[in-house]
């Protein structure tokens, strides 16, 4: 009897044990797959099967923290989505592409006159995508040269406005060019900086005369030959005043810097976001407008330059009128914008 009892027992454990093998490896296996299928939506190709097994774990870690902050609240006003960067630890992100040099400087000089001081009646709702002063969302890959998505973006807005004429101007001018001063390329720099580069050289090449290319190179003096579009200055938003900003934003697109380091950020996909961030400016974006979301929350509508994978079609909807004054990620902090 004793022997059977411990057969049976052995034969129990055994079942069990395979049980529990069996289910943790198809937990594996479909993390495994989702990755797989991942890397193949991104184009994603890893240098060996170690770099691979490390970045399904850290992809694995990622899914998991998406999907329990979509699960936690299903009353919050935003969700998350793995995106590109579901293989990228919050670090790894942050240092490759956020180089907008705010922080770093603190010898940032402010102009003081502001044209949209006195504007009243400001609207509701802004959208200057509809107004067709806003090119396709564009992607600026591993490079930090956010700043000069951001001053470009600002740039083709009051070139569409003055002109009536949408022209995609050229990032990698800014690159390769705006290099005497404090904007370093893919290592960063600020959007005033940028738009007194513009100023001096007269305009910007077009995107297609002088394309993107996501890394430093030498400045093509014939590829930067043709001016398309150009202004003749640059303001700066009050410091730390959503309603300037508002003001600002109503008449035409407006660099903006942002607090972007966040694994909130990282994965956002939708929604009016009211996730927690800092205010150490990190990321140059562009406020293309502002609005009014499902559930009453102000947002302002924010052009990003991480490709139309990311977010809302490449775009974020962040709180307006949060309880501090730099606004929600710093966002009123160093707005400014060029004028014609
Ligand atoms: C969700 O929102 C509703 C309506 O605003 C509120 O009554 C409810 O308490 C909220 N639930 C949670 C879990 O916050
Ligand atoms: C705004 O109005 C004040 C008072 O009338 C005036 O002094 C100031 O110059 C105006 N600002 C701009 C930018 O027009």
């Amino acid at each position: 009897m004793a022997a059977n009892s411990i057969a049976f027992t052995l034969i129990f454990c055994l079942g069990l044990c395979a049980l529990q093998v069996t289910s943790r490896t198809l937990q594996d296996d479909s993390m495994y797959e989702r990755h797989q299928q991942w890397m193949s939506h991104y184009g994603k190709v890893y240098k060996d099967s170690q770099e691979r097994e490390s970045r399904l774990k850290i992809f694995a870690q990622n899914v998991k923290y998406i999907e329990s902050s979509n699960n936690a609240d299903s009353n919050k006003s935003y969700k998350l989505g793995i995106n590109q960067f579901a293989d990228l630890t919050n670090d790894e992100f942050t240092t490759s592409r956020n180089k907008f040099k705010g922080h770093m400087c603190s010898s940032i000089t402010r102009t003081s006159t502001f044209k949209y001081e006195n504007a009243s009646a400001v609207p509701s709702t802004v959208d200057w995508r509809k107004k067709g002063a806003v090119t396709p969302v564009k992607n600026q890959g591993q490079c930090g040269c956010c700043w000069a998505f951001s001053a470009v973006a600002a740039t083709e807005g009051i070139h569409q406005l003055t002109t009536g004429k949408l022209v995609s101007l050229s990032e990698q001018e800014l690159v390769d060019c705006d290099t005497k001063g404090v904007d370093q390329g893919c290592e960063g720099g600020l959007m005033d900086d940028a738009f007194k580069f513009i100023i001096q050289n007269h305009g910007l090449s077009t995107e297609a005369q002088y394309p993107y290319q996501g890394v430093d190179g030498t400045c093509s003096a014939n590829q930067a030959s043709t001016q398309a579009a150009t202004i003749t200055g640059y303001e700066d938003v009050p410091a730390n005043n959503e309603q300037a900003l508002q003001k600002a934003v109503a008449n035409q697109p407006i660099s903006v810097a942002i607090d972007a380091s966040g694994s909130d950020f990282q994965f956002y996909k939708s929604g009016v976001f009211t996730g927690s961030c800092g205010t150490q400016l990190d990321h140059g974006v562009t406020a293309v407008g502002f609005g009014i979301g499902s559930d009453g929350t102000k947002y302002w509508l924010v052009k990003n330059s991480w490709g139309t994978d990311w977010g809302e079609e490449g775009y974020i909807r962040m709180q307006m009128g949060v309880d501090a004054v730099e606004g929600l990620c710093g966002i009123a902090m160093q707005a400014s914008y060029p004028t014609a």
